[in-house]
C-alpha cells in the first residue's frame, strides 16, 4: 500500500480536531467513535495527540502493537479496513507517565504530526487532543492546519465555562480556526447547556450506543458549505 507521512491525502484531506480544554468531557470517546463512522465511508485516520493520557488504542479497542519506527518514520496500526490509528501509547510502556517537559511533549506532537505514514488515500483526520489550551493544544493547532475543530463538552457550568475560554482561543486571530460545531455529551447527567454563538451537531447520552453517523453526516454537511 502506498503511504505517506504527515496528513496523508495530499490537500484534499479534512483534518478536524475534537478539543474542550476540560478534560473529562469525551474527547476521545467522541473522536473515536467519529474515527469508526468516517472510516464506514472514506478511508480515514485518527492520531492521539494526548502524549500524557493517550487513550486512543483503549477505546477503539483493539489490540495494538507496538509502533515499528525507521529512522524517521512511524507506522499505524490498521483498526478496521479503512480505518488507521496511531497513538503515542504504542511506544510508551503501559502504565508509565511521561515526564517530558513541555518542550519535549510539543517536539512529540510535532513528530506525531509529521512522521507517521499514513495510507495516501486518508480523506479524514481525526486529531484527538490534550485537555487546556496550553502549548500542547497549541502545537496541535498550529502544527495541523485543521480544517476545523470539534468542541466537545458536557453541560457543567465548569465544562461551559472551559468550552468558552477554548472558543476564544480558537477565535484570536493568531489561530482563526473554523469552529464546526459543538458536541453536548453526556447530556443525560450534565445537562444541556448550550456554549454561545456555536452550533450544536449533537446531544450524545450515556445510555447512547454512540451511534454518531448523524453527527458526521452533519460535520461534512458543514465542512462542504463552507468551502
Ligand atoms: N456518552 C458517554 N456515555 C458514557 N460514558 C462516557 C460517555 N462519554 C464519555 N464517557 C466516559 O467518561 C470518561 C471520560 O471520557 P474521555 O473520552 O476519556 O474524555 P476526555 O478524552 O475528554 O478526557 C471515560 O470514562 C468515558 O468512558
Ligand atoms: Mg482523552
Amino acid at each position: 500500500m502506498e503511504r505517506q507521512s504527515g496528513k496523508g491525502g495530499g490537500n484534499s484531506v479534512k483534518t478536524i480536531v475534537f478539543a474542550s480544554n476540560k478534560g473529562g468531557t469525551g474527547k476521545t470517546t467522541i473522536s473515536c467513535a467519529l474515527a469508526r463512522s468516517f472510516a464506514k465511508i472514506a478511508p480515514t485516520a485518527i492520531l492521539d495527540t494526548d502524549v500524557t493520557g493517550p487513550n486512543v488504542m483503549t477505546v477503539l479497542d483493539v489490540p495494538y502493537k507496538h509502533a515499528e519506527f525507521d529512522l524517521d518514520k512511524f507506522y499505524p496500526q490498521k483498526v478496521t479496513e479503512q480505518l488507521e490509528a496511531f497513538s503515542p501509547a504504542m511506544f510508551i510502556p503501559d502504565g508509565v507517565g511521561v515526564t517530558w517537559t513541555g518542550d519535549e511533549r510539543g517536539e512529540m506532537i510535532r513528530e506525531l504530526l509529521e512522521r507517521v505514514e499514513w495510507s495516501k488515500d486518508i480523506e479524514y483526520m481525526i486529531i484527538d487532543s490534550p485537555p487546556s489550551t496550553s502549548d500542547e493544544l497549541l502545537t496541535v493547532l498550529l502544527q495541523s492546519n485543521p480544517t476545523g475543530v470539534v468542541i466537545v463538552t458536557h453541560g457543567s457550568q465548569t465544562a461551559i465555562d472551559d468550552a468558552q475560554r477554548l472558543i476564544s482561543v480558537l477565535e484570536n486571530e493568531m489561530f482563526n480556526i473554523p469552529i464546526i460545531g459543538c458536541v453536548r455529551n453526556m447530556t443525560d447527567v450534565f445537562g444541556m447547556k448550550p456554549l454561545d454563538g456555536i452550533d450544536l451537531l449533537g446531544d450524545v447520552l450515556t445510555s447512547d450506543t454512540l451511534d454518531v453517523d448523524h453527527i458526521r453526516d452533519l460535520i461534512i454537511e458543514r465542512l462542504n458549505h463552507d468551502r
